[in-house]
Order: structure tokens, then sequence, then C-alpha cells
């Protein structure tokens, strides 16, 4: 009986099946993810194969400059960089101080110091005091930190994307739970805010993608600035 139990396990052993042939990690992958876990940190890092989503996407758009809110510990920072044209820059928000420092090392081992910038500090205050120098900079924005504060962020981030560029919010769906987000659920009542106004905003073509494998069941948001 392939019980909900039944299905997630098949979908876990599926996505490294897919990971194994299409998302192998360098040791700096490995390493960011082990400086996580030694601290205690939860692991809420993307896979490996939403990290080479991640990059792919900003190989599509021929991103020069990237945003993302929400370093951590710079797990996707690094697909994301890596993938820049050789001339580009990666612009990362980040609340926690140790986060960042740590992201900072992850960075260095990965090669890639010199095209990533780590803001530490309130994303919401970042974003408050590059929103004249930023405006219509960023070909993508990743937007991956907390999640009851993605409805603000949106507002935050939607000018600073350049006409056609791309906008990915990660965690959307969250184990369904933003179809009846319970009162006590900011993180889903976040995202689900989120979901309503990206679908309801004239500035965007975008959809939601459901995701499953390592991560369980969540979704990414996809949506293209108009011209
Ligand atoms: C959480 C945050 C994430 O960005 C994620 O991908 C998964 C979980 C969290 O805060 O629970
Ligand atoms: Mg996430």
């Amino acid at each position: 009986m392939p019980g909900p139990g039944r299905d997630e396990d098949r979908f876990t052993r599926a996505d490294a099946y897919i990971a194994d042939r299409f998302a192998a990690e360098d040791d700096a992958l490995r390493a960011a993810l082990e400086s996580a876990e030694t601290r205690g940190y939860p692991d809420i890092h993307v896979s490996p194969v939403q990290g080479r989503f991640l990059s792919l996407l900003t190989g599509l758009t021929g991103a020069r400059m990237v945003l993302e809110v929400g370093t951590f510990v710079g797990y996707s920072t690094i697909w994301l960089a890596r993938a820049l044209r050789d001339d580009g820059h990666l612009h990362t928000l980040e609340l926690m101080a140790s986060q960042a420092e740590l992201a900072a090392d992850n960075m260095a081992r990965a090669g890639v110091s010199d095209r990533v910038t780590i803001h530490q500090g309130p994303a919401a205050r970042t974003l408050k005091n590059k929103a004249e120098e930023w405006v219509g900079l960023f070909d993508l924005v990743f937007l991956d930190a907390n999640k009851n504060d993605y409805p603000a962020y949106l507002d935050a981030i939607t000018p600073l994307i350049r006409a056609g560029g791309l906008l990915l919010a990660d965690n959307v769906v969250r184990d369904g739970k933003v179809l009846t987000p319970a009162p006590d659920d900011p993180n889903a009542l976040g995202a689900a805010a989120f979901n309503d106004a990206l679908a309801a905003h004239p500035a965007y073509e975008s959809v939601v993608l459901q995701q499953v494998g390592a991560k369980g069941w969540d979704g990414l948001a996809i949506a293209r600035k108009r011209a």
C-alpha cells in the first residue's frame, strides 16, 4: 500500500538517483553543509538537485547581477555564484552574524569570495538602505529567508529586478500548509500571502512548481518581471 511514508521514501531515493547523476557536490559544497551540521544548525539548505536548478536558471538568464535574500551558510550561494557570468556579482543578505561569518568561510573555500558580497543584518534594513543604489540592477533574485516576511520582501525586491529578470522564491508550498495556513504558523501564513500577492501582481508572469525529494514536499515560485 503506497501510503504517504512509502511515497516520501521513494521520492527521496529518486532524488538521490537524480543528484548522483546531475548534481554532484565538490568538497566545498560538502564542507558548507558540514559547517552547518557541526554547529547543530537545521538542514534547511536547498538540496543538491535544487542547487543545480538554481545554477541552470542563472546560466539561462545570463545573469551578471544576482541578489539572494537569506544566505544561511551559503550553500545555495555557491551554486548561484559559480553560475554567474565572469564579470558577475552576487549580493546575499543574512540576519545572523554567526551564519554570515560561516558563509564567508564557505565562499572562500568555494573560490567565489571575489564575486560575492555578504550583507549581515536584517534583510529589510539592507533592502531599504540599498533601494536607490540597486534599482533595476538584478537579473535574478533568490528569496529564501524568513517566510513570514515574504510579502514585504516581494514589495522591496520588485523594483530591484530589471525588466525581464527572474524572481525565485523557495518554500512556498510547505507540505501543503499554504492551502489552509494555521493561524499560529507565521511561515505558512507568509508563504500563502506571498503566493497570493505574486499571483495577482501585475509586474510578473509567474507560477509555483511543487517539489518532492530530499527536502520533503515544498515548492518554488518562479516569476518573470514583465518588460
Ligand atoms: C526552512 C527554511 C528554508 O529556507 C527551507 O528551505 C526549509 C525550511 C525553515 O525555516 O523551516
Ligand atoms: Mg529554503
